[in-house]
């Protein structure tokens, strides 16, 4: 398995804090703001809080996962709306819903090996404006017609098209080589790995309680801020609008299964919703933070990315991957004060424990000993993406935040950050606070 370098082997990379907007589900509140907006409100803010000259930045990366049609290169958009100076270089990454743990990565690296001193990494994501595509059929007869001549040369082309040539094509969240969805895929880990429904309900649960009692007790209000809507700016987004205080046990396991409607598990409960959002961090060298006087959230220790077979277990990447992200910190599990397991699925979550501490599966993969069992009262004691939203792009940013503030309030040490994503693939960061 290929290792990529760790930022250890550079400068420290110091994390000075993040923001992100409110995460809402698609097609409420957000569904007027495109994802370039929500990438330039957050880093406008980011900027702003962190009262950073915006001089000082020499790199933004940023990402998106359903990239729209009309700026795909997002990240120089982010830099040209957002007030910072247009000499700031920018490039645009995506690596599926680990993509602001990539974006963060690549700020990291160029940070480690000196060619950059602060920089600004991130995800933004729009579910309530995916790229709508035509079908093959309509899109050349579109193309034939605007070439033509004449009225009947326009009109000619469409005349062959069928009936269905004329429906909309929606973005799938979907593998492009298996077919399966997400849903599908995270039924199969259900079942293969023999998750309950009732286990999956449990850890729902559990994210929305640890979610409303965070929102509760204000842990928010220096990682999420408040949104004006345009045009009007009447109506604010302060909270996330997908976590529900009232939710319980009773409620989830009346809700009816979605992907396999006869003999499955995942529902619209144990499943993350359609999201949209943005989220950002600011990240300095350690020599540049000090110079600059701020004061980090904390570090990275360090990171990988490992992959599996898509076809065989599609969200076990994390499984794969913090094994090695913890070799590369040099510790295990038994150090890590904090786990932040992104929640793509209840099922997801729970099968990638279960492999953590699983003897078999870390044979396969060559090791002599599990991971060991991750202590759930540890886990995502904050709320995941069950609770909190998954705009896709901008998970990997809000999870890294949210940890380092956890760790703070906390005063412990470390943390281990993973989430899954399309392809089989999955990232795991190593934080530390001091
Ligand atoms: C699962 C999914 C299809 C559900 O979409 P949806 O039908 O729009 O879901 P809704 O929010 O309308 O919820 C359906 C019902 O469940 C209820 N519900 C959802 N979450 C609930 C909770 N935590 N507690 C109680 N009820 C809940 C809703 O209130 C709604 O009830 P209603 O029909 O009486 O209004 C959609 O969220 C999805 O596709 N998620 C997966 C996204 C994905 O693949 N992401 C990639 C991850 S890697």
């Amino acid at each position: 398995m290929a290792k990529a370098s760790t930022g250890r082997t550079g400068r420290r990379v110091a994390i000075i804090g993040g923001l992100r907007t409110p995460f809402v589900k698609a097609n409420t509140l957000f569904n007027d703001l495109s994802a370039l907006d929500l990438g330039v409100i957050v880093v406008k803010e980011l900027v702003q809080r962190y009262d950073l000259d915006p001089r000082e930045v020499d790199q933004v990366v940023f990402g998106q996962v359903v990239p729209g049609l009309t700026a795909p290169s997002i990240a120089r958009e982010v830099v040209l709306l957002s007030g910072l100076p247009r000499s700031v270089e920018a490039h645009t990454v995506a690596r599926a819903c680990a993509t602001s743990i990539q974006t963060m990565v690549d700020a990291a690296n160029s940070i480690a090996l000196g060619l950059s001193e602060v920089a600004i990494a991130g995800g933004t994501e729009s579910m309530s404006d995916p790229p709508v595509f035509t079908s093959r059929p309509l899109a050349h007869a579109l193309v034939s017609a605007s070439k033509a001549k004449d009225l009947p040369g326009r009109i000619k082309p469409f005349q062959r098209l069928k009936a269905k040539d004329l429906l909309p094509v929606p973005p799938a969240i979907a593998e492009f080589t298996t077919g399966l969805s997400m849903g599908d895929s995270a039924e199969k880990m259900a079942k293969e790995n023999g998750i309950t429904r009732r286990e999956q309900d449990e850890l729902t649960l559990a994210s929305h309680q640890n979610a409303s009692k965070a929102w509760k007790a204000g842990l928010f209000k220096d990682e999420v801020m408040t949104v004006a809507i345009p045009p009007k700016y009447a109506v604010l987004a302060e909270r996330d609008n997908i976590v529900r205080e009232d939710t319980s046990l009773e409620a989830l396991s009346a809700l009816k299964p979605v992907f396999d409607r006869r003999y499955g598990s995942v529902t619209a409960g144990n499943a993350s919703p359609l999201t949209d959002g943005a989220g950002a961090l600011l990240l300095m060298s350690e020599e540049k933070a000090k110079a600059l006087g701020y004061e980090p959230l904390g570090y990275l220790r360090s990171y990988a990315f490992a992959a599996t077979d898509p076809g065989d277990q599609l969200l076990q990447g994390p499984a794969y991957a913090a094994p090695i992200a913890l070799d590369r910190a040099g510790l295990s599990l038994k150090d890590i004060d904090l786990v932040d397991m992104h929640e793509a699925f209840a099922a997801q979550v729970a099968s990638n424990i279960q492999a953590l501490a699983s003897r078999s599966f870390n044979q396969k993969l060559g090791r002599s000993a599990p991971v060991g069992e991750v202590d759930r009262s540890r886990l995502n004691v904050n709320g995941g993406s069950l609770s909190i939203g998954h705009p896709f792009a901008a998970t990997g940013a809000r999870i890294i935040h949210q940890s380092l503030r956890e760790l703070k309030r906390r005063n412990l040490a470390h943390a281990l950050v993973t989430v899954c994503a399309q392809g089989g693939q999955g990232a795991a960061v190593v934080l530390e606070r001091t």
